[in-house]
């Protein structure tokens, strides 16, 4: 067990002098949880190896997972990367500092236990003061995953992390909520055309504005999870709140029918009922616990708020939580991607 210790930090009036000191954790070896415009990261100094397998211990992550390396500055990647290919500097141009990592041939620098004994590293430049001030005060790149427990949805907020880490870390930064919510989008720039490993804060529509044809993992799409992901992170059980999820999908009224008619009948059975809504419906239902997510022709509000409301449902100890889909265009994709895996792909469709 480790003394966790807490701080806060106000990003509009930063305490340089606690920033400094979680820098110098970082530097000699420890762990410091921080926040960045998607969700909070679990950081160890990215070119140490020991510090990096602490993260995993911490987490209890599969070995095999590779962490992504954080940057304070475009200069920093030279020396991670082997070469940064065309298609990643207008990326970079574009997105910089922002929600996309980029998946790059890595240099002798980085060890092994941050890209899990691949021949690749990914790397992101996040839009985020206090990370970015941690990044500096270390002197190193971050390896930093999102800061759950490995399964568990990524936290937003500060107190997500203490209810996973709390003793397992040296320091957590609360810097208030995120603001994106989900994860950054993972893209592959070392094959043409570039690769959408995992949707994210960036969307396709906006990849596709800088570097035009983009390919999608296929495994993405693979409900039935035959093909094997190109990110290794994306093979596991994710985004798992202690509730079982099932998702209805179709047409907007045929689906808050099938909830409703499910809740009864769940009810009926003496189980616990979460109902995750949008603006549009929740409305439409009497019955269980009903938390709107946000607004159906605006996924990023859903985004913001899916995995503070799966937390929530276990929190008011829900059994199952019905959740209508959203259509998969824009954040929607994203939204989509972690909502059916922390459903374990468990679809109704109507
Ligand atoms: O927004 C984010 O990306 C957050 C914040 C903290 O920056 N971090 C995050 O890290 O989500 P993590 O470890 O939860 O997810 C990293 C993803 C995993 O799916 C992992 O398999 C993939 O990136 N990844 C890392 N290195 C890779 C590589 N060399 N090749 C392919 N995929 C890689
Ligand atoms: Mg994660």
């Amino acid at each position: 067990m480790l003394d966790t210790e807490l701080v806060k930090i106000d990003v509009n009036n930063i305490d340089h002098g606690i920033m400094k000191r979680a820098g110098a954790i970082i530097r000699r070896g420890g762990l410091v949880a921080f926040p960045t415009e998607t969700v909070y990261g679990l950081g160890a100094n990215g070119l140490d190896g020991a510090a990096a397998g602490r993260i995993f211990e911490a987490k209890g992550r599969p070995s095999d997972n590779p962490l992504i390396l954080h940057i304070s500055d475009v200069k920093e990647l030279d020396k991670l990367v082997r070469s940064v290919p065309d298609s990643a500097v207008r990326l970079i141009d574009r997105f910089w500092p922002g929600p996309m990592t980029l998946v790059m041939d890595k240099s002798s620098r980085v060890p092994e236990e941050v890209t899990a004994g691949l021949d690749t590293v990914a790397v992101r430049m996040p839009d985020h003061e206090i990370a970015i001030l941690l990044i500096r005060y270390a002197g190193v790149p971050i390896a930093a995953p999102s800061a759950n427990i490995s399964g568990k949805p990524s936290p937003t907020v500060a107190e997500h992390v203490m209810d996973d880490l709390m003793g397992r870390v040296d320091m957590i930064i609360d810097g208030g909520r995120v603001s994106i919510g989900v994860e950054s989008t993972v893209i592959d720039v070392t094959c043409l055309p570039v690769t959408v490993l995992r949707p994210g804060g960036i969307t396709l529509e906006q990849i596709r504005e800088v570097a035009g044809d983009v390919s999608v993992d296929p495994a993405l799409a693979d409900i039935d999870g035959i093909s094997v992901p190109r990110s290794p992170g994306m093979k596991y059980t994710h985004y798992s709140p202690e509730a079982q999820v099932i998702i209805i999908d179709g047409k907007v009224d045929r689906v808050a029918e099938k909830i409703k008619q499910m809740t009864r009948e769940l009810e009926g059975q003496g189980r616990k009922v979460g109902i995750l809504a949008t603006e549009q419906t929740r409305q439409l239902y009497s019955r269980g616990v009903v938390i709107p997510a946000g607004d159906r022709e605006a996924p990023g509000t859903i985004a913001a708020r899916l995995f503070s409301i799966l937390r929530e449902f276990d929190k008011r100890k829900v059994d199952v939580i019905l959740a209508e889909s959203v259509e998969e265009k824009d954040m929607g994709l994203a939204v989509m991607n972690r909502l059916l895996k922390s459903a374990g792909y468990n679809v109704i469709k109507v």
